[in-house]
């Protein structure tokens, strides 16, 4: 027969917890901001573009968007977008300012968090000033949709514990060797620090489509050949004085020129479905925290 206090103790004790797990990560899938990093290696392959773009667009949309300027002590969003913020994830890291204090609201009501400029802060931060930082930004993850992460160059330890922490990642390249071999080693890292990252794959400056999609191709075929797996095609993204031009205005390019090529392409981009499902099972931010350890 079945014992009916068994059944409670069991509701109370471990298998009470394992119910509420399970609920919250049911709720995970539905609630809590999804997060997406855009990252490539090597500098200057059009990371903050198309970080400020996706998040301009997806804010259009709509959606609820916090575009965070991780290349700390270096950051460039905010002139992208023409703002100029106060405070930067440096504040926030020291707990000087609240995080709602330093976010600036930019076009179409994103809110931008800055990475500051010269200060040296967080320019090259250990663990314990992320422990803060990502503690700090936790709430975040309640408050807005999307989360889009712009990474500086290289593998700092703060870009490796995002790809640890996130479910996906816009690996940006330009169609070049150099460009290519940067982000080889990137995706290398991702796949080996997240095994189940989903990674999308963008060929920006590209002169034209054959440039870029033979670039694509040697870097899937290098993938499979060394990794067995590849990352996913979003596209590519040509060459565009468009592009300049809208940096000179401080208004992204899908707002100054939607016309214009590269717009149209990072509308592509900025569509690219997996964005709809970029939620972990668990925060993104505690995720992060726990690759710290
Ligand atoms: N599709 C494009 N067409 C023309 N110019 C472009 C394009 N994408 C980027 N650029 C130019 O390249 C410059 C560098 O881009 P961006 O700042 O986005 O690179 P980044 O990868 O973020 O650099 P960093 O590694 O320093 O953070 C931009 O100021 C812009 O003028
Ligand atoms: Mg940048």
């Amino acid at each position: 027969m079945l014992d009916l206090s068994r059944i409670d103790f069991m509701r109370r004790g471990a298998f009470g917890r394992m119910l509420k797990t399970e609920r919250r990560m049911r709720q995970r899938t539905t609630t809590g901001a999804r997060v997406v990093c855009v990252a490539s290696g090597k500098g200057g392959t059009g990371k903050s573009i198309l970080a400020s773009n996706l998040a301009s667009r997806r804010a259009e949309r709509g959606e609820r968007v916090l575009l965070v300027d991780f290349d700390a002590g270096l950051a460039n969003a905010h002139l992208l977008l023409g703002l100029s913020p106060t405070y930067d994830l440096g504040h926030v890291a020291a707990g000087t300012v609240r995080l709602d204090e330093a976010l600036v609201e930019g076009p179409h009501g994103l809110f931008l968090l800055s990475g500051g400029v010269g200060r040296p802060a967080l320019a090259d931060p250990g663990r314990r000033d992320l422990d803060r930082l990502f503690r700090a930004l936790r709430p975040a993850e309640d408050d807005f949709d999307l989360i889009v992460v712009d990474h500086g160059a290289g593998m700092g330890f703060g870009t490796v514990a995002h790809l640890a922490a996130t479910s996906t990642l816009i690996l940006v390249t330009s169609h070049e060797v150099t460009g290519l071999s940067d982000a080889y080693a990137l995706y290398k890292r991702a796949i080996t620090v997240n095994p189940t990252i989903r990674v999308g794959m963008v060929v920006n400056r590209a002169p034209d489509e054959p440039t870029a999609t033979a670039a694509w191709t040697r870097f899937r075929e290098a993938c499979q050949r060394f990794l067995r797996t590849q990352p996913e095609w979003i596209g590519f993204v040509p060459a565009d004085p468009a592009v300049a031009r809208s940096v000179e205005y401080r208004v992204p390019v899908t707002t100054s020129a939607p016309d214009s090529a590269a717009a149209r392409a990072f509308e592509r981009v900025s569509s690219w479905p997996p964005l709809d499902l970029a939620r972990t099972s668990s925060a993104f931010y505690e995720r992060a925290l726990r690759a710290l350890r």
